[in-house]
């Protein structure tokens, strides 16, 4: 899959693009089961809600599950990356974040690449998310908010919140976020499960929280250029990996193709 020019001029001028209804049901409903299946898991890998309980974040899923290993060299999901990063990529950081019905907390306001250089001291913003929506995202399930062209300013001074929810975040303070705000407004993607969202490492994105009945599970694939890799290694090895193999594509039909795998 490759993006057209209008794709890759609004993705630079805006700092991500939105792809609509990239993955069909089936292949989300085997998605959705298994991040359900892991975040049942007892492992370091699944982070909490404040609550002890509720699952916040599962990292590295593609290394101890096989449908999220599949997904994580999906070509629908790695082509237009590479198109944009402009060469070969490794899998920086993989992420199924829950965001779960009523207990789903808030994701400070945040640029990727101000964490992904400060704590891991990757030199250049040629990283980015991929994003592929597992429910549908709605205004009621705490959405993802972007400041569009809030990518434009570099790395954003940030302090490192370790109060506001279980998870350490490097965040923007409310004036930056304000005029920021004043510039590009705030936009927030939604649409049904199946969906896609690209965004520059240095856009400015939060959530807020979900006090609705409906899960919003979300993927992430961080994905950097293979020149580009992490120098520090301060992070748990499955939250920053440190594995700068390229990822080499499977077939596009590889999560239709999975119970046939596991019977075999
Ligand atoms: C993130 O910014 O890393 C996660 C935000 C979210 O899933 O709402
Ligand atoms: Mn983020």
């Amino acid at each position: 899959m490759q993006l057209n020019e209008a794709q890759l001029e609004q993705f630079d001028r805006e700092g991500y693009l939105f792809l609509p209804d990239l993955f069909e049901a089936e292949e989300v409903d085997l998605l959705n089961r298994e991040a359900h299946r892991i975040f049942a898991m007892d492992r370091e890998e699944v982070f909490r809600e404040k609550d002890g309980k509720t699952a916040r974040t599962a990292f590295a899923a593609q290394n101890y599950n096989e449908t999220f290993r599949r997904l994580g060299r999906h070509p629908r999901l790695l082509d237009p990356v590479r198109q944009l990063l402009d060469g070969d990529v490794y899998m920086h950081q993989f992420k199924v974040n829950a965001k779960a019905a009523f207990n789903g907390d808030v994701w400070q306001w945040h640029q990727d690449y101000g964490t992904w250089s400060r704590d891991d001291q990757m030199p250049e913003p040629r990283a980015m998310n991929i994003a592929l929506f597992v429910d549908d995202v709605t205004e009621f399930n705490g959405a993802l908010m972007f400041i569009p062209r809030s990518h434009k300013g570099g790395v954003i001074n940030a302090g490192h919140d370790l109060k506001t929810t279980s998870y350490p975040l490097w965040t923007i303070d409310d004036d930056t976020i304000t005029r920021l705000v004043d510039e590009g407004g705030i936009i927030a993607p939604k649409g049904k499960a199946g969906s896609v969202v690209l965004f520059h490492s240095n856009l400015v994105h939060g959530s807020p929280s979900n006090m609705s009945p409906f899960d919003r599970t979300i993927v992430y694939l961080s994905l950097c250029h293979i020149d580009n890799h992490i120098r520090r290694f301060k992070r748990p090895e499955w939250v920053a990996h440190r594995d700068f193999t390229p990822l080499e594509n499977l077939d596009d039909d590889c999560l239709r193709t999975i119970e046939n795998a596991a019977a075999e």
